[in-house]
């Protein structure tokens, strides 16, 4: 898709009702994010959440996932070696039936990216603001915005695919700094509050549908409004990151 130039539409997803609709909708692909600990759970973060959480939601979303490609977070704590690495993924996919594993972080898991790919596991990565390190960043802040930071992100994004990944989330980026990545890698790069220039988009389900309580992000369009059902809110959704609708410069850091 990538390739073709054609935006891959992304949505996370945790239950096999709400993946019945996604599949309707024609969602590229499902991520069963460890925000299942904030939108689920109710969690201050993603942080309590427990592998045992991930395979459950996993497996629950498996059962109704037809064509799209399912993908279930590594939760923090259960990726701090390769050989743990292994463990955690090896049980997301046997046990939960995910088909990738994504993993928060760049230089220092470079091995853990390269084990898990030997091992004939596809690995998403994810730069940018890393919610599982969010008492280490100071707050859920948009990252990359000097030139330093900008820089590693960058080398931190082509070493990951150096090491095997296979696809990249760009977390609350400035636009420009996520375009350029985008351009410069070969796999895939899915943004989150990181403007239009990536090659497709995410949101978290609950958000997306204006059902998070509090404030609401800047990078979040609640597409419910105005559908008239969630159905169609989804299927405005992968409209609106196909045509390029979505994000605007509104949406996006700069
Ligand atoms: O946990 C999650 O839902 C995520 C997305 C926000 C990318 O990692």
């Amino acid at each position: 898709m990538k390739q073709q130039g054609e935006k891959i539409a992304v949505l996370t997803s945790y239950d096999a009702s709400f993946t019945q609709l996604i599949e309707a909708a024609e969602v590229d692909v499902i991520l069963v994010g460890d925000s299942l600990g904030m939108v689920i759970q109710g969690q201050e973060s993603t942080l309590p959440v427990r592998v045992e959480d991930m395979v459950y939601h996993t497996r629950c979303v498996a059962r109704a996932r037809r064509n799209s490609l399912l993908i279930a977070d590594m939760p923090f704590m259960s990726y701090s070696s390769s050989e743990q690495a292994l463990g955690t993924a090896g049980r997301l996919m046997k046990e939960g039936g995910a088909q990738m594993v994504k993993l928060e972080g760049g230089a220092t898991q470079l091995e853990a990216v390269s084990q898990l790919t030997d091992n004939g596991i596809p690995v998403c990565a994810h730069l940018g603001l890393l919610p599982q390190s969010v008492h280490k960043l100071g707050g859920y802040r948009v990252q990359g915005n000097d030139e330093e930071s900008a820089g590693i992100m960058k080398e931190d994004a082509l070493a990951l695919e150096a090491a095997g990944a296979q696809m990249l989330v760009l977390e609350c980026i400035p636009e420009g700094l996520a375009e350029d990545i985008s351009r410069s890698l070969g796999i895939p790069v899915i943004g989150i509050g990181a403007g239009a220039g990536c090659d497709g988009q995410v949101l978290v389900l609950y958000d997306m549908l204006g059902i998070t309580p509090g404030k609401r992000p800047r990078f979040v369009k609640d597409f419910l409004r105005g559908s008239g059902s969630v159905a169609a809110a989804l299927k405005a959704y992968v409209k609106a990151v196909k045509e390029g609708g979505f994000p605007t410069a509104e949406q996006s850091f700069h």
